[in-house]
């Protein structure tokens, strides 16, 4: 297994992932769903790798997640339905936090999905704001972290 930086030719599977999240998360209503889904098309996961970095967990030759850095910003922490509670977003946070401190930040945060704070806590984030998507119509959680405490 590997994690190495996305390539435009990732985009469907990236998309794909990252899709599954949104269809899976039993606290969305279907209104946001929609609104997600219509947000995570794969040429939009090509338009964000230029707006900043995406890294994707190969394995086998398969991506099975992705996540992205903005400045300290964690964006799109996605695992693949089957391989989740496998140890793979783990990897990719604390990845993506040595990326981050590499960068010479000293904190991280991510807008995180209400149904997934508690994966953040555990890895030592708390809560900062809780925040209304008006045009998706969900909450989000802002989670931040120190990452000298680590
Ligand atoms: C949330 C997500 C990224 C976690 O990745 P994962 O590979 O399934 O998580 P891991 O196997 O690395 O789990 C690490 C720990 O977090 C816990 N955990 C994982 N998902 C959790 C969740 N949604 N809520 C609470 N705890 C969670 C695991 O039980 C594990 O605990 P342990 O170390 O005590 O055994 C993944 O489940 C996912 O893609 N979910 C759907 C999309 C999503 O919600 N993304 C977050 C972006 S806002």
């Amino acid at each position: 297994m590997c994690i190495r930086r996305f390539k435009p030719q990732d985009s469907v599977r990236v998309s794909e992932i990252a899709v599954q999240g949104v269809v899976d998360d039993e606290l969305l209503s279907n209104r946001s769903k929609k609104w997600l889904k219509k947000n995570e098309f794969s040429n939009s996961y090509l338009g964000k790798s230029k707006k900043f970095e995406i890294f994707v967990f190969e394995e086998n030759h398969k991506i099975q997640g992705l996540v992205g850095l903005d400045k300290n910003e964690i964006r799109c922490l996605y695992v693949a339905r089957e391989k989740r509670l496998q140890g793979i977003g783990a990897q990719l946070l604390s990845f993506i936090e040595n990326q981050a401190k590499k960068k010479g930040y000293q904190k991280t945060f991510t807008y995180s999905a209400y149904s997934a704070q508690d994966f953040y806590k555990k890895h030592g984030y708390s809560q900062v704001a809780i925040k209304f998507n008006q045009k998706a119509g969900f909450y989000t959680v802002e989670m931040g972290k120190e990452l000298n405490d680590s």
